[in-house]
């Protein structure tokens, strides 16, 4: 397929590499760009020679979020009647793993992608970061519910409360990424495409089943609270992951009706320091 803001390549025979390729917004995710990747992860999908995925960007950026540019101007009646970026989730329905090679900038969106994958590879140049605040949002794609899963609350809301990026060292002490690949330029793809060609050759229905049943324990163990309910069913206390996606993706939405998020987003653009009224 011929895509404009992707590259899909077969560097082994079961193997696909997506590239994200914008790379002068730093691969900034405009929706076009969404749409490809998941026209790309769909039809791999169902191609029985792609045993697995894996999503790169540049050496730059792996993503420096949803495209800020492209946001700005919108109104809370666009992005609620249009379930602004609901199509973004599309990907964790995809059976087949996806490993994320993360070199540079993931933030905002691009860090919660990485999120969305199934593991994650990081060169030592990764940061990884939810700014949204300092645009007058907040994450809506996962930064505030897979993340304090992943890391736990204290750090996700120092991350999304103060948007600092932090370094690959710390993503990998705070557990949200599976290991640091040496040093060196296209490194963190050849360790990813090595570990995809790996699990490329096992068993493809092993490999879906196996990516399935650890997600649906992920879907329940929401922020570790979980409780055994009567018969041994595990029963979440207050919420699960699912709905906690829905909920964020909605106050999202919500903070489009807010001069904030005008000003925070019309800052960036303009190139100058945001101007909050708290309004
Ligand atoms: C649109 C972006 C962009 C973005 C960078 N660019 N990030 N455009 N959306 N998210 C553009 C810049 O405007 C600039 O365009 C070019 O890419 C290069 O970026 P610079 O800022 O000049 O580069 P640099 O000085 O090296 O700084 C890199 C950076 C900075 C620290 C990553 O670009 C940055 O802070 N970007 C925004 C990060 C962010 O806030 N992400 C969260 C977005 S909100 P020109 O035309 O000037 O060359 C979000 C919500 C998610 O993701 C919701 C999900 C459902």
């Amino acid at each position: 397929a011929n895509y404009e803001y992707i590259v899909t390549s077969r560097p082994e025979p079961n193997v696909l590499l997506i590239q994200l390729n914008r790379p002068k917004a730093l691969n900034a995710l405009c929706s076009p760009l969404f749409k490809e990747l998941n026209q790309a992860l769909r039809d791999a999908d169902r191609d029985d020679s792609v045993g697995a995925m894996v999503l790169t960007g540049s050496e730059k950026a792996f993503a420096a979020g949803a495209d800020i540019k492209e946001m700005k101007d919108k109104q809370f009646a666009d992005v609620y009647k249009n379930r602004f970026l609901e199509d973004w989730a599309d990907m964790t329905k995809i059976s087949k793993p996806i490993i994320a090679a993360v070199s540079g900038y993931a933030l905002g969106g691009g860090c919660e992608l990485a999120l969305m994958c199934d593991i994650i590879l990081a060169s030592p140049t990764a940061k990884f970061g939810q700014p949204e605040i300092n645009l007058g949002v907040i994450p809506g794609g996962g930064g505030s519910q897979r993340l304090a899963q992943l890391v736990g609350k204290s750090r996700a809301m120092e991350m999304v409360l103060t948007g600092r990026m932090i370094t690959a060292q710390e993503a990998d002490k705070w557990g949200m990424i599976s290991g640091i690949v040496g040093e060196g330029e296209g490194q963190v793809v050849k360790d990813a495409i090595a570990m995809a060609k790996v699990i490329s050759e096992k068993s493809q229905i092993a490999v879906q089943a196996a990516k399935e049943v650890v997600n649906e324990g992920m879907l329940h163990d929401y922020l570790g609270r979980k409780d055994v309910g009567v018969k041994g069913y595990f029963i979440a206390y207050e919420t699960t992951l699912t709905e906690g996606l829905k909920y964020e993706r909605r106050i999202f939405h919500g903070l489009f009706a807010t001069n904030d998020q005008k000003e925070g987003m019309s800052a960036f653009a303009e190139k100058r320091k945001a101007n909050f009224t708290h309004s």
